[in-house]
């Protein structure tokens, strides 16, 4: 009997695993550092433990390694899937699993104890960085080998944002890390100054456009279409914002730099690019939504598809505050203000994370060989607490952000600043008390998340006793741009 292909799910199955684990760990940090603005006590003194080195934990948890596990999952899953083929390289692929796992690990764990670079969004040391640096360029390597082997001429939209993704974090990510070691765990920039900080924030702003937009649209584009059961709204209008997000993207970082030493041209010219953003970025939100058209009734009986449409909702709802305050006049209060921390929050909890979850419970069942996920009423709780903490989240943290920037340039008729600084934070205490509690019914819904996961899994491995393999569908003969697998 000849031996049917199957897709390499293997190490689609762990990347998931991690992405729930480091989900709960990297979220459940953000809890904690949340606790400790509102109450600062909670740092026991213990240096460790203080808001300052636990806050880049928080950021590299959530960015890295919960998004970048989920990404690296769901791109290995989708290149098979859109390109009928079985990945290249596997042992290669093994390895990104276990390179990154100790990226991860290695950064978390020197990074409390204040070894860092001191740089927002690359915070690990050179050695680190030199291991980021070979997984991705392994990570790279087995995408690209798999999509040159694949069985269908076209190649899905879905594929471009990840190659995308792929090619430009690694560039930043080599570019923002140039240092000159002085110890082990001590290196200094190549950058000084306004360079320095105009380089750092062309990094920290792109790894905002293609860690978490480039890559998590890649993933929208394939399982929304999936989820929604019909093809995607346009496959025309997909390609057109792809090629606008990713030329306009790369000039808008100087908005991070407003009023600074920067030259004023530099300030105009992230501003006017991050105005143009607005367009690409709604163009995807707006096609993922349509796409919806004539199955909106789904909604009713699927949280996998509630989460993807909540998520489009933020990515459009996000992408035009983060235009909004691009505008200088606006950035002027809004900067250095909780506002910037509602912002990313409803970009990362709205868009990354919801996109991510509706993909999880999209994809986990089908990686797992199982028709549906153990329970869905589980899935439901979760939307429900996701959404509701959220929620919290979001509208408490931009009352916080306008009262602080009211307040600071509030002055009296002398001319004197009216409020000392000490007097915003008592202000907005209670809304860091509601933002505490939001933060613990999303991490609450991961832990629901991770039980449920962790029970498909066991029913799959009790019903492959008598495993049933999915093979590869042969590919059709007049492809069609949105190839949706029909098997798996
Ligand atoms: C349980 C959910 C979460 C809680 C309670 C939480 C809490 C926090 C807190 C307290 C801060 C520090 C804010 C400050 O410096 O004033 C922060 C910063 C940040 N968090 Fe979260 N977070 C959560 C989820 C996430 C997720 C899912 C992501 C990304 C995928 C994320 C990305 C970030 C980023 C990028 C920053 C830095 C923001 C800035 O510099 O303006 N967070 N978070
Ligand atoms: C059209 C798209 C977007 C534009 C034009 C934009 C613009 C901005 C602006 C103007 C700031 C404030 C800079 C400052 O005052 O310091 C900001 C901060 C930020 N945005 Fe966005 N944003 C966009 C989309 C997003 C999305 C979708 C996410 C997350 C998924 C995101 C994540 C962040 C983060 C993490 C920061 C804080 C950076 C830091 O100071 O540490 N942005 N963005």
């Amino acid at each position: 009997m000849p031996t049917i292909e199957t897709y390499n799910d293997h190490v689609v199955r762990r990347f998931l695993l991690a992405a729930a684990v480091w989900g709960i760990i990297g979220m459940g940090i953000g809890v904690y550092i949340a606790a400790q603005l509102a109450w600062p006590a909670l740092n026991f003194d213990i240096p460790w433990l203080t808001f300052s080195r636990l806050r880049p934990n928080h950021t590299f948890g959530v960015i890295f390694a919960f998004g970048g596990s989920a990404l690296m999952g769901t791109c290995y899953y989708i290149v098979q899937r859109t390109g009928h083929t079985r990945l290249a390289l596997p042992r290669l692929a093994n390895f990104t699993f276990w390179g990154w796992q100790l990226v991860l690990v290695l950064a978390m764990a020197t990074m409390p104890f204040g070894i860092t670079q001191s740089k927002e969004y690359a915070e690990p040391e050179w050695f680190i960085d030199i291991l980021t640096a070979v997984v991705w360029v392994s990570f790279g390597t087995v995408f690209f080998a798999t999509l040159a082997r694949r069985r269908i001429q076209h190649i899905y939209v879905a594929n471009w944002y990840y190659g995308a993704f792929i090619i430009a974090v690694g560039l930043l990510h080599i570019v923002n890390n140039l240092a000159l070691p002085v110890s082990l765990f001590k290196s200094y920039p190549i950058y000084s100054g306004t360079v320095d900080a105009m380089v750092q924030w062309w990094y920290g702003h792109n790894a905002v456009a293609f860690f978490l937009t480039a890559g998590f649209l890649g993933m929208m584009y394939y399982f929304v279409p999936r989820q929604a059961q019909q093809p995607l709204w346009s496959y025309r209008f997909s390609i057109v914002n792809f090629w606008a997000l990713i030329s306009v993207y790369m000039w808008a970082g100087s908005h991070h730099l407003m009023y600074t030493a920067l030259p004023d041209w530099v300030q105009s010219v992230g501003m006017a690019f991050s105005l143009v953003l607005l367009m690409p970025s709604w163009g995807s939100a707006a096609n993922g939504l349509f796409t919806f058209n004539g199955s909106w009734h789904r909604l009713k009986t699927d949280p996998a598809a509630k989460f993807m449409v909540l998520s489009l909702v933020f990515y459009a709802a996000s992408t035009f505050e983060g235009s909004m305050m691009a505008i200088k006049t606006v950035n002027a209060l809004s900067h250095y203000t909780d506002w910037t921390v509602a912002h990313v929050h409803s970009g990362s909890i709205g868009w990354v994370a919801m996109i991510t979850i509706g993909s999880l419970y999209a994809m986990a069942p089908r990686a797992l060989g199982k028709p549906e996920m153990h329970s869905q009423r589980a899935m439901e709780l979760h939307f429900r607490l996701h959404t509701a903490g959220l929620l919290l989240y979001i509208v408490s943290m931009w009352l916080a952000g306008v009262t602080e920037g009211l307040m600071w340039r509030a002055t009296s008729e002398d001319g004197s600043l009216t409020y000392a600084f000490i007097d915003s934070l008592v202000a907005i205490k209670p809304l860091y008390m509601i933002r505490f509690f939001g933060g613990v019914l999303i991490v609450f819904g991961m832990v629901v998340m991770a039980w449920n996961l962790w029970h498909t899994a066991a029913d799959a491995r009790a019903r492959l006793i008598q495993p049933i393999p999915v093979p590869i569908p042969e590919p059709a003969e007049h492809q069609v741009p949105a190839p949706l697998p029909a098997t798996n």
